[in-house]
């Protein structure tokens, strides 16, 4: 529920390092609520100049003082900047929650600049969070508290839906799915609208068709909270023409193709993380 500020009570202050896509979705989700003061910081003073106009954020193109004025910071930059912008910003870090949206970097490499004791938490935001229909995965070692957890949860929960995660392991097995899962989907869209197109359909039309299907069978799968297969088996009549499609997808293997891919977006994830470990030194 959106909180009312008073000169008693202040609305916390979330400063954003970095305002580029992912910060404008979460700027955007929050800007609605009302319930923080928002901030960000970018090097590119026009990103600043259309964040502060569209949402009215307070801006600046300086990552200290950003950092020195909020209580709560998201760090999202890109994720070969982080070393740079953490050795910048850890003399005035101080007892703050960071909250990192960086992919590929762990908690522990953000602690060891910022101090062991730090309150990290590291969280994997998806793209639909711009049209406020994301999914984010949140981590946290269990020295966090659980009100920082709770707040990071209602974060973002202004951009969609939020789940726990027990170990950071996971992080990998979540960035091939629900991270590079829209890519995979957005691929599927494109197939099919390519499908009506040839059999005669116009592009706008097998555009809406392609979309309204993807979004409708989403919806679906939420809303009655029935397995795939169930769902699945109620459009597949005896001889009918969704058992004809099933069987050509069964046969170029659909289903292991998306298994794999997830797979491999997870496997290479971990690559990066494994690399940004071995040749990004963060001093300290
Ligand atoms: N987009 C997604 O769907 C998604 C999903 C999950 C996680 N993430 C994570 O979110 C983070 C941000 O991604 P994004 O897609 O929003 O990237 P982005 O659009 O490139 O935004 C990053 C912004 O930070 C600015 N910046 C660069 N160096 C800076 C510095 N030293 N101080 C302050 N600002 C600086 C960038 O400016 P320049 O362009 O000049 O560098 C840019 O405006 C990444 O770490 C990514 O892994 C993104």
């Amino acid at each position: 529920m959106a909180k009312t500020s008073s000169p008693k009570n202040p609305r916390p202050v979330l400063g954003f390092l970095g305002g580029g896509t992912m910060a404008e979705a979460l700027i955007r989700g929050l800007s609605a609520s009302r319930e923080f003061s928002l901030q960000v910081s970018d090097k590119i003073k026009e990103r600043l100049v259309h964040l502060n106009s569209h949402y009215r954020v307070k801006i600046t193109e300086d990552n200290l003082e950003l950092v020195q004025s909020s209580q709560v910071i998201i760090l999202a930059v890109k994720p070969p900047v982080v070393p740079a912008v953490l050795s910048e910003i850890k003399t005035v870090f101080r007892d703050k929650l960071l909250i990192s949206i960086a992919a590929g970097i762990p908690v522990n490499r953000l602690k060891s600049v910022l101090g062991k004791n730090s309150r990290v938490i590291r969280v994997m935001p998806n793209n639909p969070a711009m049209v406020g229909a994301g999914v984010t995965a949140v981590y946290a070692d269990p020295s966090v508290r659980r009100e920082d957890l709770e707040l990071t949860a209602g974060i973002f929960r202004t951009v969609g839906l939020t789940a726990f995660i027990e170990s950071e392991k996971l992080m990998n097995a979540v960035t091939g799915l629900s991270g590079s899962g829209p890519a995979f989907i957005y691929i599927v869209a494109e197939a099919l609208s390519d499908a009506g197109v040839k059999l005669g359909l116009s592009r706008p039309l097998s555009d809406l068709l392609s979309s309204r299907t993807i979004l409708g069978a989403g919806r679906m799968l939420e809303e009655t909270r029935k397995h795939p297969a169930e769902l699945k088996n109620q459009v597949t009549s005896p001889g009918g023409t969704t058992i004809a499609g099933i069987e050509v997808l069964e046969a170029r293997g659909l289903r292991s193709a998306l298994i794999e891919a997830v797979a491999a977006a997870a496997r290479r994830s971990q690559e990066l993380e494994t690399a940004g470990e071995k040749t990004v030194k963060i001093k300290s």
